[in-house]
């Protein structure tokens, strides 16, 4: 169906090639031309189209001079709010230790959460912004965080309370995770059901009370929670009408994305070790497979996700920075999408995909972000690159011209 152009645009991107992400692939339109009114995109085609009056309908034209806009990248899994640094572990698997041998001796994730439960708020908030200002600054719209550093009430709190802060203090969409269940705090040492008691009868109560997260995640894996308490977990969110998603299968097979299929997960996440009978049940209940190469490449993993069964099964993938201290301090998607392509073997149209309109499915908001579509919000990318797959290619580059979130320029670079 063709939309006509409204009566009443806020700005017109003019001379620009759009990668819209709106049917199958990028949905290329060269050419193009791209109208924002009321922070909603309103129209998208070919500027051979716009009617002859259309700049008298224009607050403002925007002339991209050949530039390509993308949908506004959706991070979909990161961990950003910690305090403490973890390099010295990054050194000692340098040197050899693994990251389950440096968790199982209270490295890891548990050295994190002592430095964050001993952090400020405005500590934390501080840190969190920095990297929240990165991200947005390279072209991410949406962003999920998760707590999962605290591990006990009140700092599961305070971390779900400064993503809050953050939400106020910047433009783009954030979407909080509760990650109660990401590790056992050194208070339930031989008690892990007794941790997984307080998450479900205390915390996430509590966290629903006070509407501070709008999904709930678990880590799935020998060194964390077992299936049956995953289980748990998921029960009692969805009592509680949350939503779940489940880190699954990153370092062994545990049937957690099975488990999470049944619970109609909104994704699973890492996947290396996912089997093919709990690929197929992924497929049938349309979770999203987020891959996160991050991890895989400072873990020194071998053994890559089913990319191929993906394809095969029509499960969307979702490609994320899962931006955290320990397996993962990747701040770049630019460097991500790279990795997804040369580690997973993704094609570039994947990776893009996967930093978009995936990433959106991932995070239920497909319905308003991730692709260049009319009635969408308004969050959109000018870059300044020859093709949609320089931004594969380019590791680590970031050629951000314009950022709109939307409808407002968040971001315009001073050389124009
Ligand atoms: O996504 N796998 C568990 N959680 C994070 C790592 C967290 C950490 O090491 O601090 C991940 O890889
Ligand atoms: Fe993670």
């Amino acid at each position: 169906m063709k939309i006509s152009l409204p009566e009443k645009i806020d700005t017109c991107f003019t001379n620009c090639h759009l990668a819209t992400m709106a049917g199958k692939g990028l949905s290329i339109i060269k050419n193009g031309a791209l109208a924002v009114s009321g922070g909603k995109i309103s129209w998208a085609g070919q500027k051979k189209d716009l009617p002859e009056n259309y700049s008298t309908r224009c607050k403002e034209i925007i002339d991209c001079r050949d530039r390509w806009i993308l949908p506004g990248f959706v991070d979909c899994h990161t961990h950003l709010v910690w305090a403490g640094s973890r390099s010295h572990e990054f050194e000692m698997r340098l040197n050899g230790a693994t990251y389950e041998e440096i968790s199982k001796k209270g490295g890891g994730i548990a050295s994190t959460v002592k430095a964050t439960r001993g952090a400020s708020r405005e500590d934390l908030l501080h840190l969190a912004s920095k990297r929240v200002k990165t991200l947005l600054l390279q072209g991410i719209t949406t962003l999920e965080i998760k707590s999962g550093y605290g591990l006990n009430l009140e700092t599961e709190i305070k971390i779900l309370e400064v993503i809050h802060e953050l939400k106020k203090a910047f433009p783009l969409r954030i979407e909080p995770t509760f990650l109660g269940a990401h590790a056992l705090p050194p208070e339930f040492r031989d008690n892990s059901d007794g941790y997984i008691d307080l998450v479900t009868k205390t915390m996430l109560p509590k966290i629903k009370e006070q509407g501070i997260a709008t999904a709930v995640d678990v880590f799935c894996e020998r060194i964390a929670f077992s299936l049956e308490q995953t289980k748990r977990v998921f029960q009692a969110a969805k009592a509680l009408g949350l939503r779940v998603k489940l880190h699954a299968e990153q370092l062994s097979d545990s049937g957690g994305a099975a488990l999470a299929s049944r619970f109609n997960a909104l994704s699973c996440d890492h996947l290396e070790y996912l089997s093919l009978s709990s690929a197929t049940k992924m497929a049938r209940h349309k979770v999203t497979a987020v891959l996160l190469p991050g991890a895989f490449y400072y873990l020194k993993e071998k053994q890559k996700p089913l990319v191929q069964v993906f394809r095969d099964l029509k499960i969307p993938m979702a490609v994320s920075t899962d931006l955290n201290p320990g397996s993962s301090p990747v701040h770049s998607m630019t460097l991500i999408l790279n990795m997804a392509c040369i580690l997973f073997g993704l094609t570039c149209e994947e990776a893009l995909l996967g930093a978009t309109i995936n990433g959106a499915k991932a995070l239920g908001l497909e319905h308003a972000k991730g692709s260049l579509e009319p009635g969408k919000d308004a969050d959109l990318v000018v870059w300044d690159i020859d093709e949609p797959s320089d931004l594969c290619y380019l590791a680590g580059l970031s050629p951000v011209d314009k950022i709109m979130i939307k409808g407002h320029i968040y971001h315009r670079n001073l050389d124009d």
